[in-house]
């Protein structure tokens, strides 16, 4: 199953697809962790990548584009996959379309996770990361249990360059600018589900899951937020 993870910055997509991805088995491709790996690892992509990430705009589309397509088609894809971050631009999202169907397959659901703008604030403000194996925290909602540690794996827990909050509200600007028109674009091809990000972690989780499971089975869903 091909799905998209689509929403404002701190939305909650790399949380809820982190979960996912484990329990359907299939990988996780977020172009943000891609593009920051590109970064740490000093790349020429990286280096390009750097300057637009730090000021919270987007990464030229070629760029993303071209690393996406070359991920889609690992051998790990073949059953599917999870794009969180991708495609951000109606330009990747056509390009996306042009490069599936030229695989001979398609997308089959959008998750377009909808959340307050004080939520972003309170998520972003609160994000710690992991710096060894990046598992993702947040101060309150949820805590390491010993302060600025990582449970996992005892690494120091770091705060992302670009959730400082001038950073989150320039990514907000640049999410409504230029990716909310993809919302009216996935829902006129009928793959749009559209979630209310505001609940709980695992709450989400489910309603997520219980929309993939239909899908796959070809029910129909009786649901909230369902478009
Ligand atoms: P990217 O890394 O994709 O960032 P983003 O889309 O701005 O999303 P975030 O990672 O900030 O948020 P999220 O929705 O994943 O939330 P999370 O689950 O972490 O992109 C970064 C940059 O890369 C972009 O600005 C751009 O420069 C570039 N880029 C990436 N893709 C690109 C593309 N396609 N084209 C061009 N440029 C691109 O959750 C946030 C926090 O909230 C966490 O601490 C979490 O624990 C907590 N949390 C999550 N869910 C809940 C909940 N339900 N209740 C309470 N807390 C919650």
């Amino acid at each position: 199953m091909r799905i998209v993870f689509l929403g404002p910055p701190g939305a909650g997509k790399g949380t809820q697809a982190e979960t996912i991805s484990k329990g359907k088995k299939i990988p996780h491709i977020s172009s943000g962790n891609l593009l920051r790996e590109a970064v740490e690892t000093g790349t020429d992509t990286g280096m390009k990548a750097k300057y637009y990430i730090e000021k919270g705009l987007l990464v030229p589309d070629q760029i993303v584009v071209d690393i996406i397509k070359d991920r889609i088609v690992k051998k790990d894809c073949k059953t599917g996959y999870i794009l969180d971050g991708f495609p951000r631009t109606l330009s990747q999202a056509k390009v996306l379309d042009e490069t599936l169907k030229n695989l001979g397959d398609k997308l089959d659901l959008v998750f377009y996770f909808s959340v307050s703008e004080e939520s972003v604030v309170l998520r972003l403000s609160g994000r710690r990361l992991c710096g060894i194996c990046g598992t993702n925290y947040h101060v309150e909602f949820v805590p390491s249990s010993k302060d600025g540690i990582c449970d996992k794996c005892g690494g120091k827990l770091n705060q992302r360059a670009d959730d400082k909050p001038e950073t989150v509200l320039e990514r907000l600007r640049v999410y409504h600018e230029q990716t909310e028109d993809l919302i009216t674009y996935y829902k006129k091809k009928s793959i749009l589900k559209q979630i209310s990000s505001d609940a709980g972690i695992e709450a989400i989780t489910k309603e997520v899951s219980d929309i993939i499971n239909c899908t796959l089975q070809k029910k129909p869903l009786i649901s909230r937020g369902v478009v």
